[in-house]
């Protein structure tokens, strides 16, 4: 059994997240690492809130709080919505602890001890009014090239040129709106990530063999522009203080680190956060320092995937120490919505609280599991939801699930009948279910959500067919022990289906294996032969019939969601 570190990009602190966000990055880590501990592996699984950067400074600003503080709230929001998704973490952490500070810390100054740090004197944007320097992007001005008057400083957002701050005519502060600005000169760390490129284009001919096409040609393409220097340090308030005992000018002047600098190596501090909450049973550093027997795995959205599959790791290996490496880089495209984008700034589609409010995480959870924008975008749609959730939720699984346990006890009570001994038909189903299961595992360990979804939804449907062609309703009508054996087979498939489908939807999980007094290990996963027999639950078994595992979106429902949060583009 290998031990297994799962991480998924840090959400942003910034607000709470829609659901493009949860389908990309934390949802689909949790479902793969609820299924690794099902199987019996030892999973890590860590995430954190990305704190640092003037977004969240901004935020703290429009918000009225100090960013200390507003940082706490927000992290406590997104926790407790990510409870409600019943995503399994092993510590949700936060960017901005002091274990992160010491890490980042540690890690600039092996980059620098090994000469790939390196400071540089720039040219940057200064607002007397706001006393501070303004990123790009905050400062606004009018294009040179087309006029547009609410061009930022790093590109026009009207004709898509890049832009220098300097670049804009009537330039002004994004922030106060000041247009009291001069240029200044001053000084920078720079990562000579370009001095790494050789070391980082050999490591990942040596690594990426088995990740997903959209995760390799991303890297292959940043690697063939070429890595460049980057300045890792900026003027902010908030963020990771540049070391005083190397850089003490910087540090005198308050330069913090970026926030790309140090939100990756959150990662090991949360795992040290983690650590540190009971560090007599756990140890951190054997996840992450000469862990060549822990499996790496990260999930992220597309656009996160240069940093992490490419800047990173050029991070790592210019320290010269032995840090854990990403094995597998699961990457995702966009979910949009109606074809449009989904935006936290504009509102626009649903966010991950909304998404609660309306229905049971179950729901979403397999929602976008099944329909995980993997080989391509995928667009969200009441109507492909509300289809979704109503024929594989409520049809094949819930309704199946209802109907033989309800009629069971109607017709036999409140124990698993015994029947006759099982017959062709029952060894068909065996088989077939035996077959799907390791159709269902072989997806799930090449993490292919969607190909593991439909093999969940043909295991359900077995059940389905099975019921319809042996009729217990109708059995019954001439033979007791035929229709006993029906319904004893069909419950066997239902505690089945309370293992399986558990990565998906666990709470629903929890209510079908709920229904049967078992006891013993309920947690181990079914076995091939344990597939074929279906015969775990044995004659005798009391069960009760859980309610109702998944309510039908009716067109009421349709109609209300669509004007609640607008349809169409
Ligand atoms: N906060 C970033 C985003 O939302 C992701 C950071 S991932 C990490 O795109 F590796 F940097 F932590
Ligand atoms: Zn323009």
């Amino acid at each position: 059994m290998a031990r297994h570190l799962i991480t998924s990009a840090l959400p942003y602190i910034n607000g709470i997240k829609h659901l493009g966000n949860m389908v990309g990055s934390m949802l689909p880590a949790d479902v793969y690492g609820r299924y690794l501990r099902q199987r019996g592996h030892e999973v890590l699984y860590i995430c954190a809130t990305d704190e640092h950067g003037t977004p969240a400074e901004l935020a703290a600003k429009d918000a009225g709080q100090s960013v200390d503080a507003y940082c706490g709230e927000q992290h406590d929001a997104q926790k407790a919505i990510y409870d409600g998704f019943h995503l399994q973490f092993d510590h949700f952490g936060r960017s901005s602890s002091q274990q992160n500070v010491e890490l980042t810390q540690h890690f600039a100054r092996k980059l620098h001890e090994n000469g790939f740090i390196e400071e540089r004197a720039i040219r940057q944007v200064y607002s007397i009014a706001d006393e501070r320097f303004l990123p790009d992007r905050y400062i606004v001005g009018t294009c040179p090239h087309c006029g547009y008057d609410k061009a930022r400083g790093d590109q026009c957002e009207n004709c898509t040129r890049v832009l220098d701050p300097t670049d804009l005519i009537d330039a002004r502060s994004a922030i106060s709106g000041s247009s009291d600005l001069e240029v200044r000169e001053t000084k920078h760390l720079f990562l000579l990530q370009s001095k790494l490129q050789g070391e980082v284009e050999q490591w990942i001919d040596d690594n990426s063999e088995e990740w997903p096409t959209l995760a390799s040609s991303i890297a292959r393409k940043w690697l063939t522009e070429g890595l460049h220097d980057r300045a890792i340090t900026r003027d902010l308030d908030w963020g990771v203080p540049v070391p005083a005992d190397v850089w003490p000018e910087l540090a005198a002047e308050g330069k913090v680190f970026y926030v790309w600098f140090d939100a990756p190596i959150e990662y090991i501090a949360s795992t040290k956060e983690w650590a540190d909450a009971d560090p007599a049973h756990r140890d951190w550093k054997s996840w992450w320092y000469e862990a060549d027997d822990v499996r790496y795995t990260e999930f992220m959205a597309k656009d996160n995937v240069p940093f992490h599959s490419v800047m990173f790791p050029a991070t790592e290996l210019g320290t010269r120490e032995p840090w854990k490496k990403v094995d597998f880089l699961k990457a995702f495209n966009w979910l949009t919505y109606y074809g449009g984008k989904f935006s936290t700034s504009q509102r626009r589609g649903i966010f991950t609280d909304a998404a609660l409010e309306l229905l049971p995480a179950d729901y979403w959870r397999y929602f976008l599991i099944a329909n995980a924008p993997e080989s391509d975008d995928t667009s969200f749609t009441w109507e492909l939801f509300s289809s979704s959730v109503n024929k594989d939720l409520a049809d094949t699984l819930g309704n199946f699930v209802n109907r033989v346990l309800s009629f069971s006890r109607k017709r036999f009570g409140d124990e698993v009948p015994a029947g006759a001994a099982a017959g062709e038909a029952e060894t068909k189903l065996g088989e077939q279910i035996a077959e799907l299961l390791a159709e269902y595992e072989g997806h799930m360990e090449a993490l292919q959500f969607r190909k593991a979804a439909a093999a969940l939804r043909a295991l359900w449907s077995a059940g389905n067919s099975y019921l319809e062609e042996k009729a217990p309703w109708l059995e019954i009508k001439t033979d007791q022990e035929a229709a006993a054996l029906t319904l004893r087979t069909a419950m066997n498939l239902i505690h089945l289906y309370a293992i399986v489908s558990e990565p998906f939807i666990p709470a629903a999980a929890k209510a079908m294996r709920g229904a049967f007094a078992l006891d013993g290990d309920t947690a181990a996963w079914v076995t091939a032969e344990e597939a074929r027999a279906l015969a775990s639950v044995p004659a005798g078994t009391a069960f009760t019939v859980p309610p109702v595992l998944f309510a039908k979106i009716t067109e009421d429902d349709l109609e209300s969601y669509r004007e609640r949060f607008g349809a169409a583009e």
